[in-house]
């Protein structure tokens, strides 16, 4: 094991050890670890005809005191069984959630990124259906695994503001949003779209509502945040966006620091107000948008930096996963 900790980005790197969770004849067994990568799946699997497969994300740190504490995987939990609830899968006990995010870090120990480097240990819990079929109809089989890689920032650059793409005129089958009603489970229908962008030298596809293409969804790693003017915190209200944790921590700590806070429809019109934007989740954290594309419309914020009001929401997030300031909310737990 040689990684150097400063250099880590966002991508797949094998760890020790994933656990593993069989269901079957109604209910889960016990937690396995395995030492390899592959799964014995049937060519007629549910997940790999119909995609019935839900996933999540989240991280793990090392403290300021050295200790490894996971940013609430509760919240992780209540989501990915809502997940599962909506594509007929069966719910996961929150406490065996958590117990196997503790247990596969723990056993990977040694990928935690150190303190001071940057780094954070991202855990991906995944749930697929596994039982061979050709009609369609919910899995009888399924397999959940929690895997572990030890990450750095999500777009190369750090910190660095990235520029996005607005694309609603491609013919797909998800025209617009990327098609998660809340679930986070098949992004195949966002990746088209995040081709185009990148061709055009943007980082981020920025998706807009499917019925009428006005109003503002999110980013297709993450949700769309902004700060006005007059320093409110904007972010959209909407059905078929996945609920961030991120967000939902940053609005908090929003509140916390005296910021109003606005969570209602945002239309694309609103584009040219904002003093701020920046996407939020666990992989990305607070990215911050420099400039949003939309045919021949550009829409431009800071270009160089991260804005003052994003900068003072990221040092508090990040302050209270690395352990530096108060968590006074009780978010981080220890392993
Ligand atoms: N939106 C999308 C499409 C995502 O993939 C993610 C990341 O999982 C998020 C938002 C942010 O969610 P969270 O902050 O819980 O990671
Ligand atoms: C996460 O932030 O955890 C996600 O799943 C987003 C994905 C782009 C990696």
């Amino acid at each position: 094991m040689n990684i150097e900790w400063t250099k880590l980005g966002f991508e797949f790197l094998p760890t020790k050890s994933n656990i593993r969770f069989t269901y079957e004849n109604g209910k889960w067994g016990e937690g396995c670890l395995h030492n390899d990568y592959k799964i014995e799946l049937s060519v007629a699997s549910n997940c790999m005809h119909y995609g019935q497969a839900a996933f999540e994300g989240l991280k793990a740190f090392s403290c300021k005191d050295r200790k490894v504490r996971i940013f609430r995987p509760e919240e992780n939990a209540r989501r990915l069984n809502s997940s599962l609830r909506h594509l007929l899968m069966p719910e996961i006990p929150e406490a065996t959630f958590i117990d196997a995010v503790k247990t596969v870090i723990r056993d990977n120990i040694e990928y935690v990124p150190p303190y001071g480097t940057g780094g954070s240990l991202y855990i991906r819990p995944v749930v697929v259906g596994t039982s061979p079929q050709i009609g369609i109809s919910a899995s009888e089989t399924y397999e959940f695994i929690v895997m572990v890689v030890p990450v750095g920032p999500y777009y190369k650059g750090g910190i660095k503001p990235v520029e996005a793409m607005i694309v609603d005129d491609i013919d797909r089958a998800a025209p617009c949003g990327t098609g998660h009603t809340k679930v986070a489970g098949n992004y195949a229908a966002s990746l088209l779209p995040s081709k185009i962008a990148k061709k055009h030298g943007c980082a981020v596809a920025l998706f807009l509502d499917s019925k009428t293409h006005s109003f503002i969804e999110e980013f297709g790693t993450s949700n769309f945040m902004a700060i006005t003017p007059d320093g409110r915190y904007v972010t959209p209200e909407s059905p078929s966006i996945l609920p961030s944790i991120t967000n939902k921590s940053l609005m908090t700590i929003a509140e916390d620091l005296g910021i109003a806070v606005e969570r209602r429809p945002v239309p694309e019109t609103e584009l040219t107000t904002f003093a701020e934007v920046g996407a939020c989740g666990t992989a990305v954290v607070i990215t911050p948008v420099a400039k949003i594309h939309h045919g021949d419309k550009v829409y431009a914020y800071n270009t160089e930096t991260m804005g003052p009001v994003l900068k003072k929401l990221y040092d508090r997030v990040t302050g209270i996963q690395y352990g530096e300031i108060p968590d006074t909310h009780h978010w981080m737990m220890e392993l």
